[in-house]
C-alpha cells in the first residue's frame, strides 16, 4: 500500500490536535468546578499561587494546570512577568456563564460519556438501549447548563417570534407544556419573559412541574407545546406528536428545537455534527432505543425526518420558523 508522507503527517496532526483537547476535557471541568476560569478572567493577571490563594486550591496542582491551558491556547501566558490572564474572547468562553457563547459546561459532558462508557460499550453488543434514568446525573446538569447558552439568547429573542402568533398568545397568557424539560431551564425562561402578563392576568402559579411521559401528560388544550432537543431521544415521537395532537388546542403549535442538521449524512460531516454525532451514539441513540417502539432518530434527524414524524402524528402544517448554527426551530401545527 503507498502511504502518502505528506498526508500522513497532516493526519497526525490533526490527531495531535484531538488528542490534546481530549486529554485537556477533564482540566476543563475542573477549571470550571472549583472557580479557576471565573476567577482568573475576572482577577488576572495572577500567577499559580495568586490563583491558588484567591480559590482556595492547591499552588502545584493549580501550577500544572495553567500551563496545560496556556498550551491549550484557552489562557494567556506572559513569560516576562510569570502571570497568566484571559482574553475577553476566552473569558466569554470559558469564564462568563451568561455570555452568548458559553460552553463551560462542556466537561460535565464529556465527563458523563465516560462515566456511562461501560454501559454503552454493552449495549453496543446487545442492542439495548440505555435509558436517562440509567445516566450519570453530571449528564443531565451538563445538558442543561450546556443548552442554556442557547435558550438564554435566542428563545425568547428570536425562536418564540418566529412562529406563527405564539408571542401575541403568550402576552395575553397562555398555557405552554414544556415537554422533556430536563431542568426546566427553557420553561422557566419561557415563565420569566412573559411574568407580568401572567400576574396581570391572575394565573397564579405559572409554572408546575410534572414527572410525566410524552405520552401521558394531561390534555389540557394547551396553546404551546415545546420539544427541546428531546423529540429525537424518545423511543415513540410519532406516539409523542400524537399525544400533542390530543392534548394542543386546535389553533395550538408545537415548537421543535431541534440540534441542526442537514438531512443527509455527506451534509452533515462538519465540527457540529462532529459533536453531535458522538452525543448521539452515547446518549440519543440508546435513550431512545430503551424505549417503546425505539425509532432512534438520532441526534442528526434532519427537517425531512422530523417532518415525517410530525405528519404521521397528524401535525400536517409543519415549516422551519428559524435556526441557529446550533439549532433547528420548527413550527408544527394540525
Ligand atoms: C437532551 S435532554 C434535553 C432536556 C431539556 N429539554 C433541555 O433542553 O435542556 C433530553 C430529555 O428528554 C427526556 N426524555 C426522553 N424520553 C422522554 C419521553 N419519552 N418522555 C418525556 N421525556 C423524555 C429526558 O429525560 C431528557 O431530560
Amino acid at each position: 500500500m503507498d502511504v502518502n508522507p505528506d498526508k500522513l503527517n497532516s493526519f497526525i496532526g490533526k490527531m495531535l490536535g484531538d488528542v490534546g483537547a481530549a486529554m485537556n476535557a477533564s482540566l476543563m471541568l475542573i477549571g470550571d468546578k472549583l472557580g479557576l476560569y471565573q476567577t482568573l478572567a475576572a482577577t488576572g493577571p495572577m500567577n499559580s499561587s495568586e490563583l491558588a490563594k484567591a480559590t482556595g486550591t492547591s499552588e502545584r496542582y493549580v501550577r500544572e494546570w495553567l500551563a496545560a491551558q496556556a498550551a491549550s491556547g484557552y489562557i494567556e501566558y506572559d513569560a516576562a512577568s510569570g502571570k497568566f490572564s484571559m482574553t475577553p474572547e476566552q473569558n466569554m468562553v470559558f469564564g462568563d456563564e451568561d455570555s452568548p457563547v458559553f460552553m463551560g459546561a462542556v466537561g460535565s459532558l464529556v465527563s458523563a460519556t465516560f462515566l456511562d462508557e461501560s454501559k454503552i460499550s454493552e449495549a453496543f453488543k446487545t442492542g439495548n438501549g440505555v435509558g436517562w434514568n440509567r445516566r450519570s446525573e453530571c449528564l443531565f446538569c451538563g445538558t442543561a447548563r450546556f443548552f442554556r447558552t442557547g435558550y438564554k439568547h435566542h428563545l425568547v429573542q428570536e425562536w418564540l417570534p418566529a412562529l406563527d402568533g405564539v408571542v401575541e398568545k403568550l402576552k395575553r397568557g397562555a398555557k405552554v407544556a414544556d415537554v422533556g424539560c430536563g431542568h426546566g431551564i427553557s420553561t422557566r425562561l419561557m415563565a420569566e419573559a412573559f411574568r407580568q402578563t401572567a400576574k396581570d392576568a391572575e394565573l397564579g402559579d405559572r409554572v408546575r412541574f410534572d414527572v410525566q411521559s410524552a405520552k401521558t401528560y394531561p390534555a389540557e388544550g394547551y396553546d404551546l407545546v415545546c420539544f427541546f432537543d428531546c423529540l429525537h431521544d424518545m423511543g415513540d415521537p410519532v406516539g409523542a406528536m400524537k399525544h400533542v395532537r390530543e392534548t394542543m388546542a386546535d389553533d395550538g403549535t408545537c415548537m421543535l428545537v431541534e440540534p441542526f442538521a442537514n438531512d443527509r449524512l455527506e451534509d452533515n460531516l462538519n465540527p457540529i455534527g462532529r459533536i453531535y454525532y458522538a452525543a448521539s451514539t452515547v446518549v440519543c441513540t440508546p435513550a431512545s432505543l430503551d424505549q417503546e417502539v425505539g425509532m432512534a432518530l438520532g441526534a442528526q434527524a434532519g427537517e425531512a425526518r422530523l417532518r415525517d414524524v410530525a405528519n404521521k402524528g397528524g401535525l400536517t402544517r409543519f415549516r422551519r420558523a428559524t435556526e441557529t448554527a446550533f439549532n433547528l426551530i420548527l413550527e408544527a401545527r394540525v
